[in-house]
């Protein structure tokens, strides 16, 4: 016998009934944004690796540890996506959508691939509902983003999740700050290799999760604390439009990203269920990025949700997402003459939309029913012979057990205004 092969690791894979979570999830979080004019883009899962060294940042984890890289036949460097923003501006440009009406509002939802050490809610590959809204730079933008996100995780009944929003500055604020902050670092007792990251990317010690570290940052100068005025006055509009929209949230000046692109309004999703990987979701502006890549100086903000976070997080819950059923009826032929009838009768009640299967393999009545439960259909119809003969189907429920008959004329309406009541 042939040895077995197994699934990559860290990769979560989704099976029924589970997948129907998934797919409702994914829904969800992709509803308020298709609601407010989002439209769809679907992306490349590979591009030039040179977009996510230049985009994303080169001392960040995700570009210099995490990255799937390779050379393909004809010798380019191609890696598979870690993130969609620098994608989405990449093909935003090449496509000149930027030239036409802004601001460019787009969604987009798949895998997304990171090589990080694998664990409850860290995957390989992983999978993200994501928007971006490009080209005008108005804090009521910001806070349409930040609440479309939102909604999608109230739309599933969540309600434990912590919303935590800061601003990072400009172009114009951010390197004196950095300058402050590097300072502030040199005069601490740190290890060799942290003294380096606050040489090259000082942001992220203030991300340390040792313990005699952060005891040293309790002082430590927050951006929030030194942006410039015109930040300032845009991170108070952010915050007006949000509590206009009624959305929570916690200003968190600690709030450290882990892509290099971010400027100004910069948030993330916290769900406190959820352990060490507890970002369900997270976003920003990141007004440089599109110059950086070669297109027009326009602006931009986006999020990017973590669909199976959010599965968790539903289930950390006790919430019940998406139905588990897979169909509505399930048919039942008791011999040939009553096989023909219900497969006919499967194509007629599917062309209404009815979700239908049928017992196939000529089982036995008690197999049959069986299958019926196991399918989650809240009716079953046995056909048999009398049945045909007298032109009256007996609708079943399988929720009640109570049994009613259906001249066969009328049965589609039946059906229909039954799964509708
Ligand atoms: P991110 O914070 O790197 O942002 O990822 C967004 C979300 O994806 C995270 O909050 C988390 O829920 C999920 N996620 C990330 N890595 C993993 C993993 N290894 N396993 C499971 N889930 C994960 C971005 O990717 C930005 N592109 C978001 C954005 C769009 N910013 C502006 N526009």
């Amino acid at each position: 016998m042939s040895e077995m092969i197994k699934g990559p690791k860290g990769v979560p894979v989704y099976l029924p009934p589970q997948s129907n979570t998934f797919l409702a999830v994914r829904e969800a979080l992709a509803g308020p944004a298709r609601r407010a004019g989002y439209g769809y883009i679907e992306l490349p899962v590979y591009e030039d690796t040179s977009l996510f060294v230049r985009g994303v940042g080169e001392s960040t984890d995700v570009v210099s540890k995490e990255m799937f890289t390779f050379t393909d036949r004809g010798e380019r460097s191609i890696t598979l996506r870690p993130e969609g923003t620098a994608g989405v501006m990449r093909a935003v440009i090449e496509s000149g959508l930027d030239k036409g009406q802004l601001p460019v509002k787009i969604w987009y939802a798949g895998p997304f691939f990171r090589a990080e050490r694998p664990q409850h809610g860290r995957y390989r590959q992983l999978q993200q509902v994501g928007i971006e809204a490009i080209g005008v730079d108005d804090p009521a933008l910001d806070a349409e983003v930040i609440a479309l996100a939102d909604e999608g995780y109230r739309a599933l009944g969540l309600t434990k999740y912590q919303l935590r929003l800061t601003t990072l500055g400009c172009t114009v604020c951010r390197p004196p700050y950095r300058e402050r902050l590097q300072a502030f670092l040199a005069g601490l007792d740190l290890d060799e290799e942290t003294q380096q990251r606050a040489r090259i990317n000082p942001l992220r010690v203030l991300d340390d999760k040792r313990a005699d570290v952060q005891r040293q940052l309790v002082d430590a100068p927050l951006q929030a604390d030194h942006v410039c005025e015109a930040c300032a006055t845009h991170y108070g509009l952010v915050r007006e439009y949000l509590d206009a929209l009624g959305v929570q949230y916690v200003e968190w000046p600690r709030l450290v990203r882990g892509l290099d692109y971010y400027t100004r309004t910069t948030f993330e999703f916290d769900h406190p269920f959820l352990g060490a990987q507890s970002g369900i979701g997270g976003g920003g502006r990141y007004d440089g990025l599109m110059a950086q890549l070669g297109g027009a100086p326009l602006s931009g903000i986006g999020f990017g949700l973590g669909t199976d976070r959010t599965m968790l997080a539903c289930e950390a819950e006790g919430l019940t997402v998406g139905d588990p059923a897979r169909c509505d009826v399930f048919l039942v032929p008791m011999g040939a003459e009553a096989k023909r009838h219900a497969v006919a009768l499967a194509g007629r009640l599917r062309a209404v939309g009815v979700r239908v299967d049928l017992a196939y393999g000529d089982r036995a009545l008690k197999g049959s029913m069986k299958a019926a439960d196991r399918s989650g259909a809240r009716y079953a119809i046995i056909i048999g012979e009398r049945e045909l003969a007298d032109g009256v189907l007996p609708l079943k429920s399988l929720v009640t057990g109570d049994q009613e008959s259906v001249a066969s004329d009328d049965i589609l309406r039946v059906v229909v205004e039954r799964l509708e009541a």
